[in-house]
């Protein structure tokens, strides 16, 4: 299949219309959509990525008024969250109305409802028949997209059209909040920040670390995830010093030691972010060996890119 790689919405969004898959950029990371009326369409999005069909899909939409198209209820908290955090990179799981495809909600009575702040998004979803069904344009497994071109590495020849935006602002996914629950459970941490949502929503708990991955509520958060082909060696306060390795590259908010083939040392935890999932890319394309990523402070934007290291250094078996 051809790939076509476009600047305009309008072209995306026709495309999307007659059933086809499509790459467009958010503020978070790139998605990978399909109309959420059409199976078939929904189907492919499996295919390209190879994702796991027990993992379910977030909702995309251009404005709050289009939740009660896939949501059944709007509880009080979500309320007040949309009303502070829509559009931007906060996604709301909710009781799904019974319309809602099963490949969407992964066979649970729930679905995952994100407003994203992009302006080429926002133009994107408003030509867009319906609310467009989308995870993360990257392959299973790998890190997501954070720039047209990692989605284009990645799924070249299996989509039929990438909407060309700029890198991706935050550079991490969403934070997801299970609003299904009383109180509210953080299921993914991301930009917006558990220390602001509790300002809002004092009762939102925290889960989904990667601790508790013995009863994931998030179905996606048990797989693999986040990885470049490169090792991940996680350095910092209370992990083992590191030494600069042959081949080896660092990421991190302080000076490398010796030894260290390639670097970037960022000014603070959102430059980190920003940068980390590009990084782990551009080692892969340079066939760096070993990443060491140095752990950030555990607060704001830092537990998000904590979960996410954490994540890329475990080692997975089959
Ligand atoms: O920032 C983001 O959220 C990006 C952009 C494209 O919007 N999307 C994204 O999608 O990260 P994805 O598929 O890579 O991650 C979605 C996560 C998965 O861990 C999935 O299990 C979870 O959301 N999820 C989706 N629907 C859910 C539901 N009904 N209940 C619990 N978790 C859900
Ligand atoms: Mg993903």
């Amino acid at each position: 299949m051809e790939t076509v790689v476009t600047e305009s919405a309008s072209i995306a969004a026709a495309r999307i219309n007659r059933g086809e898959v499509v790459a467009f950029p958010t503020e978070t990371v790139y998605g990978l959509g399909a109309d959420i009326t059409n199976e078939k369409a929904l189907q492919k999005i499996f295919t390209a990525k190879g994702r796991p069909p027990d993992n379910p899909l977030i909702v995309h939409i251009h404005s709050p008024e289009q939740i009660l198209e896939v949501a059944s209820e709007i509880t009080e908290a979500s309320e007040i969250l949309i009303r502070h955090f829509f559009p931007g990179p906060l996604t709301l799981i909710l009781r799904k109305k019974r319309s809602v495809s099963p490949l969407i909600s992964a066979g649970l009575p729930t679905v995952g409802i994100r407003c994203p702040s992009h302006p080429v998004a926002a133009a994107f979803l408003r030509q867009c028949n319906h609310p467009i069904a989308a995870p993360s344009a990257n392959i299973s497994g790998r890190p997501s997209s954070t720039d047209w071109e990692a989605v284009y590495e990645d799924l070249k020849g299996k989509i039929s059209c990438v909407l060309k935006g700029s890198q991706s602002t935050i550079g991490v996914e969403s934070t997801i909040i299970d609003c299904s629950v009383d109180p509210p459970r953080m299921l993914r941490s991301g930009a917006v920040s558990l220390e602001s949502l509790q300002q809002i929503v004092p009762g939102i708990t925290a889960a989904g670390t990667v601790e508790d991955e013995q009863h994931p509520r998030s179905p996606g958060l048990k797989y693999p995830h986040y990885s470049p082909s490169a090792r991940i060696k996680l350095c910092g306060e209370g992990y083992p010093d590191c030494k600069g390795e042959k081949n080896s590259a660092w990421i991190g908010l302080s000076t490398p030691p010796e030894g260290i083939k390639k670097m970037v040392v960022c000014r603070n935890i959102e430059e980190y972010a920003y940068k980390l999932f590009s990084f782990f890319r551009e080692c892969d394309r340079e066939k760096i060996a070993v990443i060491f990523c140095e752990m950030p402070p555990e607060r704001e934007i830092g537990r998000a890119i904590r979960d996410r290291l954490l994540r890329a250094a475990e080692e997975h078996h089959g």
